[in-house]
């Protein structure tokens, strides 16, 4: 059985008193759900992610952070370690977003460094991989995400692997309006739970959570989590606000695995 783990990216928006605002409202309006089922992630901007850590401390509610350094410390300008993000209070870290990727220079090698000082630090990774829309049109789609997860998981152990989360993202899904279809959605995750199989095993593979991410809104999760090999979801516009976010980890939560 895997939990359904609902994770909100709010990328570079909300100032820190916008960000209390919305932990708030949100801790109001899903306090009645139950934790052993679902888990739900905030993932807000470096600098309200203390005070988000504080707002949602002991709720069913977990904080997380948007990126990170695989150093421990040092002269790294504008950087930020797992260290540091325990000390605010984080649980959770997405790695090697599409946006990291495409703006900032992150790499399957970067993002592998990443996730390795995350493990060993205790926190949750959420690895982000998926295809461009020319590499889908080229037909390209498993091999790009066979090379993303070969060499992003590179050198990691079955144990943690299943404490890491993957995270579905079609690069042309994202804050476009345009969803995957739950089909679409379903069988690159289907596929990428067979890589895992072969590079780990089946009983690795099974317990890996792997969730989808690009537009989902309250109006698409049901199908979305209707599909066998998808476990949650990663949301970025619809995170930004207590309706959209919290009537997702709902129907989310409906939906019964
Ligand atoms: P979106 O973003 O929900 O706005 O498409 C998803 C993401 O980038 O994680």
């Amino acid at each position: 059985m895997r939990k359904t783990i609902i994770a909100g990216n709010w990328k570079m928006y909300k100032t820190i008193p916008e960000a209390i605002e919305l932990a708030n409202g949100l801790k109001r309006e899903l306090f009645e759900l139950d934790g052993q089922t679902i888990e739900i992630v905030l993932c807000p901007p470096f600098t309200a992610l203390s005070e988000v850590s504080e707002v949602t401390q002991n709720s069913n509610i977990n904080s997380g952070a948007q990126d990170v350094y695989w150093q421990e410390e040092g002269a790294f300008t504008g950087e930020v370690s797992c260290k540091m993000l325990k000390d605010a209070g984080a649980h959770f870290v997405i790695i090697g977003h599409s946006e990291r990727r495409q703006f900032f220079g992150e790499t399957n090698d970067s993002v592998n460094k990443k996730l390795k000082a995350v493990l060993k630090n205790g926190l949750i990774p959420i690895v982000c991989v998926g295809e461009s829309l020319q590499e889908r049109e080229l037909g390209k789609t498993f091999d790009v995400l066979n090379n993303q997860v070969h060499n992003s998981l590179k050198d990691i152990n079955k144990e943690e692997m299943v404490r890491t989360v993957i995270a579905y993202e079609p690069v042309w899904a994202i804050g476009t309006g345009k969803t995957a279809t739950p089909k679409q959605a379903q069988e690159v995750q289907e596929y990428i739970r067979g890589l895992l199989v072969k590079m780990f095993d089946k009983e690795t593979a099974v317990s890996v959570r792997i969730q989808y991410g690009g537009s989902v809104k309250p109006d698409n999760i049901t199908e979305l989590m209707n599909q066998p090999d998808i476990d949650g979801a990663l949301v970025g516009g619809a995170s930004l606000t207590v309706e959209s976010f919290s009537e997702i980890v709902k129907r989310a939560q409906k939906v019964k695995k």
